[in-house]
């Protein structure tokens, strides 16, 4: 059924008085779900399938009632939810028509729970994800696409849409352990875990509202993530919708203005979903996490275990790059000065399994000979207090004994550990023990001489025979069985 000119004209002439009503009559009465629209006409004797959402737009300069009208031109009993966080302004020309509802998500006040939850408007089996600047001008398009869903394989189908940019497949693999994403363009073994650029997404409405952040923005984004994670791909098909006729965003300002908003839409959802670092290719690299200027992005360690091993995640990569940083800068700084160091404890154990900080580890840690402090003016001037050098790091005495902490920055607390060692009767010892079982005392022939091993990105100085130190000071095969700093509280293997 098509809407004729008349029609199209009258509801286009009961916007302004809809739109009133709209924003100063009641909330619309949540709907059970699964009861039918209230006064929507039937294309068959079921009823519409799908529900189009409409999700992704800028408020200040977009296409939408063009969208709406395009599909209620196809089918005018056709469900649309368009759904904002809050009431969009400049206000929408929407219809004001039962089968076509607007969702505001955040919370408010006055209205009731179910108001601000997307599925409370989405009484069909299916729903179709459809981005701003996409219209539907070819009849059963949606029902092809179902079709494609029913028979498929996948839990999501696709169609793209036709305007500069339209969609095409990516390799995605997330990792929450790891808080990573990582994008390929075109893997070796082709495969569709997400999209990139304008498409009409497809899927069962059972299977969006079971995602934890079901239209989360930017939607492309946070939409593959999830689904990605549980292994759904999509089927991309050959089904093109076309472009809007007045496509939105046409200024350049309003495009410069629509991309700073979803970068920082983008950064705010990365960061709430828990990925810090996104690759693409393994290449080029977008971090989300901590910066010399941010705090650190875990608290105080307790018990030797930090709170992202109980989420089950190890260290954020960006805590992991600052730590080889601030190690690496700390290494030259005694280089350079004379100090003699080695790695210790967990960095050693890390350097010895695979050539880097252990992937869940919080500090790094060097030991150097006591009677070397006196020739670095670093650990000189941190024995009075503190010190910030030239590239902002802070050298300072620890308050929990004798040793020196070197931190990332001054707001950022990730740091390298710094144990003063002396040698007596050919035993090295320090006057500062905190109780760990890698916390003993050694004989100084592991220092005599020191070995170089490749760690966090360069070569450091390590004790020889380190497998031996490494058993002396952690127990037999430490370095072939991984397990967490204090496996009483949390074990790797012990689940
Ligand atoms: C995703 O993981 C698979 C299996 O581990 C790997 O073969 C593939 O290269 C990875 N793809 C990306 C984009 O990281
Ligand atoms: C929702 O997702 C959970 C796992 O995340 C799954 O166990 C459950 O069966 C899903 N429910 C539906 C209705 O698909």
């Amino acid at each position: 059924m098509r809407l004729t000119r008349c029609k199209v004209g009258l509801a286009a002439a009961a916007i302004t008085f809809n739109l009133l009503f709209l924003f100063y009559g009641p909330w619309p009465q949540h709907r059970p779900r699964n009861s039918p629209t209230r006064g929507s006409r039937r294309v068959s004797a079921a009823g519409p399938r799908v529900t189009i959402l409409v999700r992704e737009f800028e408020a200040f300069d977009n296409a939408v009632p063009e969208l709406v009208d395009s599909f209620l031109q196809q089918d005018p009993a056709q469900p649309i939810v368009v759904a904002a966080d809050a009431l969009p302004y400049p206000p929408l020309a929407l219809p004001r028509i039962p089968n076509v509802r607007l969702a505001l998500l955040q919370p408010a006040l006055d209205r009731p729970a179910a108001a601000s939850r997307p599925e409370t408007y989405v009484a069909t089996e299916f729903v179709a994800l459809v981005p701003d600047g996409a219209r539907a001008d070819s009849p059963g398009q949606l029902e092809r696409m179902v079709e494609a869903l029913r028979t498929g394989s996948t839990r999501l189908v696709a169609a793209p849409v036709s305007t500069a940019n339209p969609a095409k497949c990516l390799a995605l693999n997330v990792s929450l352990r790891e808080w990573t994403a990582r994008y390929d363009r075109a893997p070796a073994v082709p495969r569709c875990d997400a999209l990139e650029g304008d498409a009409v997404v497809l899927l069962r409405a059972r299977d969006l509202f079971n995602l934890s952040a079901p239209l989360a923005r930017p939607l492309g984004t946070s939409l593959f993530l999830q689904t990605a994670l549980r292994g759904w791909t999509v089927r991309l098909l050959d089904l093109p919708f076309a472009a809007a006729r007045q496509p939105p965003l046409a200024t350049a300002h309003a495009r410069w203005k629509a991309e700073r908003e979803g970068r920082t839409r983008r950064a705010a959802l990365l960061r709430t979903l828990g990925i810090r670092l996104v690759s693409w290719e393994g290449a080029q690299l977008e971090w989300f996490g901590c910066s010399k200027e941010s705090a650190r992005c875990f608290g105080t360690v307790e018990g030797d275990t930090p709170a992202y091993l109980y989420e089950e995640r190890w260290t954020p990569p960006c805590c992991l790059r600052a730590l080889r940083e601030t190690a690496r800068h700390v290494v030259g700084v005694l280089e350079a000065a004379g100090v003699r160091y080695w790695l210790e404890g967990g960095s050693l154990l890390g350097a010895a399994r695979h050539g880097d900080i252990i992937p869940w580890d919080y500090d790094v840690d060097l030991g150097i000979y006591l009677e070397d402090v006196g020739n670095c003016e670093q650990l000189r001037e941190a024995e009075g207090g503190s010190m910030v050098d030239e590239r902002g790091f802070v050298w300072e005495k620890a308050v929990e004994g004798d040793f020196f902490r070197v931190q990332y920055s001054e707001s950022n607390h990730l740091h390298v550990d710094v144990w003063p060692f002396y040698p007596r009767n050919g035993v090295m010892t320090k006057d500062t023990w905190l109780g760990h079982r890698q916390d003993v005392e050694f004989p100084e022939h592991f220092l005599q001489p020191l070995v170089t091993l490749p760690f966090a990105g360069f070569m450091a100085k390590a004790p020889n025979n380190y497998r031996r130190f490494l058993e002396l000071k952690f127990g037999p095969g430490v370095i072939e069985n991984p397990e967490y700093p204090n496996p009483t509280l949390l074990s790797l293997t012990r689940g």
